[in-house]
């Protein structure tokens, strides 16, 4: 399987200006070049196009940029959908996670049953009902799983993208009063960092890739940088303590990488604009290497 990158510099999705900077602070972290030297044939396809919030104006404010955001996963849906319709594995450098409703769309169109590993401090399971902020980047997985405002669940042409008993939330621990309802309601599996903790990252892991992975056409994972704690990844506009570790990520992605039932991966919510140097680019990076079956002999 051959790797292809496409850049999402999306703002949109939430409020802290920065996040558009991520496809470049990712790449300039190499990306590309240490995959290659991983041994893995890859192909950086570049951005997609993305209006600047300055330019236009809040309508809704339960729903911020909602046309603009329906603009870009439209966009990004096609790019997604043409990447895996030959056969590839889309990387997909966010950008805010608003960008994951077109990344699901495009990688679920083709793998009908495709399971989710969602790697977040946070649930994603806002609706326009529950959102305290009315940024989209709370909303994705909740779009994912049918929920949500209609526009946003008609990219793609089909909805919900995904099966609610293969899709695993892993890392949570900032949800938002009314989200916590949808949560419990839609039957999803979360690992919250009190699991982990309790479990270990390895018992969760395999658990997580069970659920997201058996019987399946294989799995999305959507990794949001915030779901690190963030003395790793501290470039990040809602970052929130008590995280996952450097070594609990690593191993986290060498279990995926070791399932080999990966089909296509997010890296969302890198702000370089917040971060110390480029730190969390880098362990995007690193996390990407691991996922792509980086070992040590
Ligand atoms: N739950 C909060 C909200 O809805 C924060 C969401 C953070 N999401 C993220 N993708 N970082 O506004
Ligand atoms: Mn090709
Ligand atoms: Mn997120
Ligand atoms: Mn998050």
């Amino acid at each position: 399987k051959e790797l292809r990158i496409i850049g999402a510099p999306s703002d949109l999705g939430q409020g802290r200006r920065g996040v558009d900077m991520g496809p470049s602070a990712i790449r300039y972290a190499g990306l590309r070049e240490k995959l290659h030297s991983l041994g893995c044939v890859v192909k950086d396809l570049g951005n997609i196009d993305v209006p600047m919030p300055e330019m236009h104006t809040v309508k809704n404010e339960k729903l911020k940029y909602l046309d603009e955001v329906l603009r870009v996963s439209q966009d990004l849906f096609q790019r997604v959908q043409s990447v895996v319709e030959d056969g590839h594995i889309p990387i997909i450098l966010g950008g805010d996670h608003s960008i994951s409703i077109g990344s699901v769309a495009g990688v679920a169109s083709k793998y009908r049953n495709v399971g989710v590993i969602w790697f977040d401090a946070h649930g994603d399971m806002n609706t326009e009902e529950t959102t305290p902020s009315g940024n989209i980047h709370g909303m994705p997985l909740a779009v994912a799983l049918g929920y949500g405002h209609q526009q946003l669940l008609s990219i793609g042409g089909f909805t919900p993208k995904v099966n609610p008993k293969n899709v695993v939330l892993v890392g949570a621990r900032s949800v938002d009063s009314d989200e916590v309802r949808l949560i419990r309601e839609s039957g999803i599996k979360v690992y919250t960092m009190a699991e982990i903790d309790q479990a270990g990252m390895g018992q969760v892991m395999s658990e997580a890739i069970e659920i997201a992975g058996n019987g399946t056409d294989g799995i999305h994972l959507s990794l949001d940088l915030d779901a690190l704690d963030p003395m790793f990844a501290p470039g990040v506009g809602t970052p929130v303590n008590g995280g996952v570790t450097y070594r609990e990520g690593h191993l986290a992605m060498e279990l995926l990488a070791a399932s080999g039932r990966l089909v296509s991966v997010d890296v969302v919510e890198v702000n370089p604009i917040l971060d110390n140097r480029n730190r969390t680019a880098e362990m995007a990076v690193e996390l990407v290497e691991s996922l792509f079956g980086k070992t040590v002999v």
